[in-house]
């Protein structure tokens, strides 16, 4: 099933045209990742899923971006229930300055959640999904500066799970960590499939070969290939991927 469907997606910045004539469709439970050179609009296509590009000024849509087959540009759409069924995890791990517990609680308070039995058990199950509870059971107290980067970035993926998205976009959630906090989180995402649906934006190829089941390649702005991460790897439909994910380019 898909559960996004883009058709047809031009964006602009200003007089910048940013993506050109962008249609694709992600499967459900699918990870589905974006790759191409710096500046070809991955970032700018994923912010467009959950309408973080809404916040920049000067910006221009058209096209039709479908969630759960809902036009989430519709008139009328209430924008903070989109959100929270499509989190977000950015490349800077960037945890509240509170303590682990409070960051995972927070946005449960925030949608009004009172009971602190269920606040406790949701804290614990979301840092279990983000494979963070054991090393940091005995210390929710603490300050989540505290923690190693790795271990924060698990947290915000952590925070993004507490409130049970449907959707999880991830922009290059592993590029400021060292190589055993990248394996954790791509170990992380591959779990995470069997309950939420990953779209992750990668500069890095042979991440994306790992633990991506589609995978795009876009470059200036248009989506130049989209398929089967296999396929896309050992033998892509387009002269320009063989050339990107060979290293001729990029
Ligand atoms: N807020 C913005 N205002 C103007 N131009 C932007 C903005 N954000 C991104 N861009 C431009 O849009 C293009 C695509 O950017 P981005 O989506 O961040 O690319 P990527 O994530 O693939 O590196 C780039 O040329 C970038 O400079
Ligand atoms: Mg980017």
């Amino acid at each position: 099933m898909n559960i996004i469907e883009a058709k047809n997606i031009d964006f602009y910045y200003g007089d910048f045209h940013a993506l050109k004539g962008v249609s694709l469709n992600v499967v459900k439970n699918n990870v589905t990742a974006f790759i191409g050179p710096s500046g070809c609009g991955k970032s700018t296509f994923l912010r467009l899923l959950n309408r973080m590009n809404d916040l920049i000024p000067d910006i221009k849509l058209s096209g039709e971006c479908l969630i759960n087959g809902e036009n989430i540009y519709r008139k009328g759409i209430d924008v903070d229930v989109l959100r929270k069924k499509i989190g977000m995890v950015f490349q800077k791990p960037n945890p509240f300055p509170k303590s682990i517990f409070e960051n995972i609680a927070y946005g449960l308070r925030v949608n009004g959640e009172k009971n602190k039995e269920f606040i406790r058990n949701r804290v614990e199950e979301s840092l279990k999904g983000a494979a963070l509870w054991e090393e940091v059971k005995d210390k929710l107290t603490r300050s989540a500066y505290d923690l190693s980067g790795g271990q924060q970035q698990r947290l915000c993926i952590a925070r993004a799970l507490a409130v049970k998205p449907d959707i999880l976009l991830m922009d290059e959630p592993a590029s400021a960590l060292d190589p055993i906090s990248t394996s954790k989180i791509e170990e992380l995402i591959y779990n995470l499939k069997a309950e939420y649906t990953i779209v992750i934006v990668t500069h890095n190829m042979q991440q994306a070969a790992r633990v991506s089941d589609s995978t795009g390649f876009f470059m200036l702005g248009e989506l130049i290939e989209f398929s089967d991460t296999k396929k896309m790897f050992l033998n892509p439909d387009k002269e320009q991927t063989q050339n990107y994910i060979t290293g001729r380019f990029g």
